[in-house]
């Protein structure tokens, strides 16, 4: 892992998606807490409540997970990726606020594009964290704590989870092209990791925990694809409000509300019409360039803090008629 890498990415950016009904995943992701961005007779670009003009990618198709994009830190850098051996030549993005890209495919045959110069938008709300009187550190001081009813506040894509034949290999690529740091990784056996959370280098500034969680296959019947795709909400109560409006709208709950232990955030995941777990999270560890991955053997104990266990279905696509 000393390779110097092509490029450092900066972020995740949105997935690509495929289903076979764009009604029906617009009217899904609605009750997620996103709203329409753009949408044409084969494709949806929805987005949420932050600048990004669009977090949520979706193709007209067999059900399918197509690939995800990575955000860049400067020309520069998408013109060093389009140079290297197997990524396609710079292109226009056909999609709200434009941009750039190259793109290529992961070793499981994933589309990977790397994207710069998408224009942001002003954010459709206000996305500051409700105001909490907490231990010795009170912040709200004569105002009282209302939480309107309705979707959560998602302010941006957040991260993304892959099942992968070859979790060694997976790192090794993604290290080598785009950077990715390893946060922590779950072994089998000392050098034997069997599911390894990365992040971003962004060198002294803090990146989350985890842009993408590589997890071994062999966890999800030997099929590679997606594991699941990851929201960020604006806080605590944006978990727990949001959680009631999908209840309320009858939609699949998967596993939540529960605070994980690798990454710590509070989660709730949900699974849309086809099965795609799709994730609400907040309050994840943040951690800059210089912290050091850690090692935890396979079997640690419960992967949440608090909440519900892992249901046997996590991690992959199973349409609700199905499970
Ligand atoms: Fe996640």
């Amino acid at each position: 892992m000393t390779t110097e890498p092509v490029i450092r990415a900066q972020d995740v950016a949105y997935p690509h998606l495929q289903v076979p009904d764009l009604d029906a995943i617009e009217a899904f992701l609605m009750d997620f807490g996103m709203t329409r961005a753009d949408r044409r007779a084969d494709v949806l670009h929805m987005r949420g409540s932050g600048s990004a003009p669009f977090v949520h990618l979706i193709h007209q198709g067999a059900p399918a997970f197509l690939g995800f994009a990575f955000t860049l830190a400067s020309r520069d850098d998408l013109d060093r990726l389009a140079a290297t051996e197997g990524f396609t030549p710079v292109e226009a993005l056909d999609s709200p606020g434009g941009g750039w890209k190259t793109s290529t495919r992961d070793p499981d045959g994933n589309l990977v594009e790397a994207v710069f110069g998408i224009s942001p938008l002003a954010p459709l709300a206000d996305l500051s964290p409700r105001l909490l009187n907490m231990g010795n550190d009170f912040r709200r001081i004569g105002a009282v704590q209302r939480i309107k009813a309705g979707p959560s506040r998602i302010k941006r894509f957040g991260h993304l989870a892959l099942n992968v034949a070859n979790v060694p290999a997976s790192l090794a690529w993604y290290h080598q092209r785009f950077g990715l740091l390893q946060s922590d990784r779950v072994n089998l056996a000392p050098g034997q990791p069997v599911a390894a959370f990365t992040r971003c280098d962004r060198g002294a500034e803090p990146a989350d925990h985890h842009s993408i969680l590589f997890a071994s296959s062999m966890g999800s019947g030997g099929i590679a694809g997606l594991n699941h795709l990851s929201w960020e909400v604006c806080d605590i109560d944006d978990v727990h409000a949001g959680r009631e409006y999908l209840t309320a709208r009858r939609r699949t709950p998967e596993w939540g509300i529960g605070r994980h232990l690798l990454g710590s955030q509070v989660f709730d995941y949900w699974r849309d019409p086809w099965g795609h777990i799709h994730e609400h999270w907040t309050d994840g560890d943040q951690l800059d360039a210089s912290v050091l991955p850690g090692d935890h053997p396979i079997g640690l104990g419960r992967v949440s803090q608090w909440g519900p266990d892992m249901p046997e279905t996590f991690g992959r696509t199973i349409a609700p008629a199905e499970a």
